[in-house]
Parts: structure tokens; sequence; C-alpha cells
């Protein structure tokens, strides 16, 4: 390729962000609502999903392309088979600065406990597991499907005890659903290796009925947190880190806060994302995707589909959460942006 890729705005290609199932065993209130994914919901079919050897095609091209980071996810990524074939796979692809690609995967921590071990031989880096509160009664209301908070925790102890951490806890704070779970949360892992974030109730999809008076600013959580466990704001690990970072004053370790309503991090957004059946989206919240599977199946060489990808790279101009305003969701009703269960977190 010669030279650094760069989108229209002058942002590098650093990340990719790959779903491997558009299926999840939990329907999360913000993201696969029971009403909109019943039984009849129309999940792509087994043959329209790209195989691990065109997965990992596709991954080399793009680390060929100054990609160093792959996240895996879904919908739930470990309910696809045999995951952890695809992850030794991704693990021995060569990069060309010499330096070792960071290799993650998104989960909802269900059945972690019992794959960890296998993740791990497989070459994973380290995971992140969502949980949206401690208490089971109000897990139980966010996930829809009566899994309980300790299943989620061994998962997340399962991880630590194999070597995939220290793990990141994503929790989506919704007004009026678990927001009462904000302190608790903190308070369960301060002083623990695993790092916990905070996320913004977001407008992607168009299956939540997301609505601006649901949002918990990321200022408020971070006050409310500081107001019984005080605070101290943290510089960020690397340019275009989702997460503000917050330090414990006492040493009890760090909280994250994801803004991507009230704090937009678009300037920096180095994300490419490649759904289940190939397609390329260029940001979250894009309401079309780019068939890259029909250039592979096509029979094109990896110069041809390198090309594509610099091609579509460059005149990448998204940066929805930052034009994004409380009315915009409603307006856009009629477009259909991706759901996050089919294109990833
Ligand atoms: P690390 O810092 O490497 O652990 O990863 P990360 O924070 O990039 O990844 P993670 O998947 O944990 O992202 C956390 C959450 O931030 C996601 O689940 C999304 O809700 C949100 N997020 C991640 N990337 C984007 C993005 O490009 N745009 C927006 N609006 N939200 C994002
Ligand atoms: N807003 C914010 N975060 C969301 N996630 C899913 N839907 C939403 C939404 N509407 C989060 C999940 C998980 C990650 C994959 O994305 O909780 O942590
Ligand atoms: Fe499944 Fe994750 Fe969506 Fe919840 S947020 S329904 S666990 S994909
Ligand atoms: Fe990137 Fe789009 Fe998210 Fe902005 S809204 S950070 S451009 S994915």
């Amino acid at each position: 390729p010669g030279g650094v890729l760069v989108d229209a705005l002058s942002r590098p290609l650093h990340d990719l962000r790959i779903s491997v199932t558009d299926r999840c065993n939990f329907r999360c209130v913000y993201c696969m609502p029971k009403e909109v994914f019943g039984k009849d919901y129309p999940y792509l079919p087994h043959g329209e999903l790209l195989s691990f050897e065109e997965i990992t095609r596709v991954a080399r091209i793009f680390i060929a392309h100054g990609v160093e980071k792959l996240r895996l996810t879904g919908g739930e990524p470990l309910l696809r088979k045999n995951l952890e074939h695809l992850v030794a796979m991704l693990r021995a692809l060569p990069t060309p600065s010499g330096r070792p690609l960071d290799l993650t995967l998104t989960t909802n921590g269900s059945v972690l406990a019992r794959k960890a071990r296998a993740l791990k031989d497989a070459g994973l880096d380290r995971v992140t597991v969502s949980l949206d509160a401690l208490d089971d009664a109000v897990f139980k209301r966010m996930n829809d499907v009566d899994f309980a908070v300790s299943d989620v925790l061994a998962g997340i102890d399962a991880a630590h005890a194999v070597g995939l951490g220290p793990v990141k806890v994503n929790m989506v704070v919704k007004r009026g659903s678990n927001d009462d779970q904000i302190v608790p949360m903190a308070r369960h892992f301060k002083g623990s290796p695993t790092i916990l974030r905070f996320i913004e109730y977001m407008d992607v999809g168009a299956s939540n009925g997301w609505n601006m008076d649901e949002v918990v600013p990321s200022g408020e959580v971070v006050r409310r947190i500081s107001a019984e466990l005080p605070l101290a704001p943290l510089a960020a690990n690397y340019a275009g880190e989702t997460a503000a970072r917050w330090r414990y004053l006492d040493g009890g370790g760090e909280v994250g806060v994801i803004s991507s309503v009230t704090g937009a991090f678009c300037k920096d957004c180095s994300r490419m994302r490649l759904s289940t059946e190939g397609k390329l989206y260029t940001c979250l919240f894009a309401t079309r995707g780019h068939d890259l599977r029909a250039l592979l199946r096509a029979g094109h060489d990896d110069l041809a589909i390198g090309g594509a990808i610099a091609q579509l790279w460059r005149g990448r101009t998204d940066r929805y959460s930052e034009t994004r305003t409380a009315d915009t969701p409603s307006l856009e009703r009629g477009a259909r942006k991706v759901e996050m269960s089919y294109i990833g977190g």
C-alpha cells in the first residue's frame, strides 16, 4: 500500500470490528427488544455468513492497510460454532510492523466460563464483557431472558483466571431502568482487576425506541459515583479511545465513561466494521453497507480487494454522533440504521 491510509477527515484506519453472528441468546431492551426480535425474526441464513477462511482473508488485507486491532463481536460471538478456530487463524496473521495484533472480543459473558480456556489457548488477548446491573431483578429486566448476574460474574472470573484480563465490563445506562445500579456496580468492581465502563444509551438501529430522556449523561454518572467514591480524571491510553478514564482518589483503580451522545468521539474514529455476511460499514450509524462478499466470491485477488477497501476508507466522511441532535432519530426513522446486534458494538 505505501503511506498511511487516511479518510476524508484525515483519520487513519486502525481498528476492524468483525461481527461473526447476528444472533444472541439475550434480548437486551436497548438492543434486541422482544417485540422486534421475536421467533419469526429473519436472521441471516447460514450460507450468507462469511466463512472463517473469508474472514481471515479480509483481516489479512486490512492488516496490510494499517489495521492493528481486531475485535470480534456479534450478536453474541460465542454462539458462532468453533469460534476459537477463527481466533487461532487470526492470531497466526503476520503484521507488517512486527508489533503483535491486538485481538479482542466483546461478549455478554453467558458462556464465557465454559469457553475462556479455549479462547486463551487459541491466542485471544482479552475480552470485554457486557453487564448492566449487579442486582438480579434489574439485570433480568435488562436482558429479558431471565439470565442471572452470577453466571456473568463467573465468566469474568474465568477470563481472569486463564489470563484473558484485565477484563473490561461495559454497562449501558438507561434512565429509570438501571441507573440505580451505577454506584453498586462501581463499588463492586472498585479495587478489582476489572475495568468498569459506563456507556450512554445510544440511538443505534431502528428498534429500541430511543429517547433522549432515557440517556444518563456521563457527567452525571461521574458525579453520582464521585459523591460516594471520589474520582479524578486520567489521561487517555491512546488517541481515539472511546472511554474517558477516571481514577479513584484512594487508589481503588479506574472507571471509564463512553459518551457517544453527550461527547462524541468521531474526530479520532479509526474503526471499520465488517458484518456477518461481509458488508463493510464505515460508521455504527450507517444505513448502508458495502458488499465486500460479492468481491471476495467473484474471484478478485487481494490487490483488487485491498484497492476497494482503500477507496472506501479514503472517501469516508462519517461523523454521525457529532452531528446528531435530540431530534435526529425520529427524523431519520424512515432511513433504517443497521441494528447493533447485526453490526456489533
Ligand atoms: P478498548 O478500549 O480497546 O477495550 O475497546 P473499545 O472501547 O474500542 O471497545 P468496546 O467494544 O468495548 O466499545 C465500547 C462501546 O463503545 C461499544 O460497545 C459501543 O457501545 C461504543 N462504541 C465503540 N465504538 C464506537 C463508535 O465508533 N461509535 C460509537 N458511537 N460508539 C462506539
Ligand atoms: N446503546 C449503547 N450501547 C449499546 N450496546 C448495545 N446496544 C446499545 C445501545 N443502544 C452495547 C452492549 C455491549 C456492546 C456490544 O454494545 O451493551 O456492551
Ligand atoms: Fe445480545 Fe449484546 Fe445485544 Fe444484549 S447488547 S441483546 S447481549 S448483542
Ligand atoms: Fe465513528 Fe460513526 Fe461512532 Fe462517530 S458515530 S465514532 S464516526 S462509528
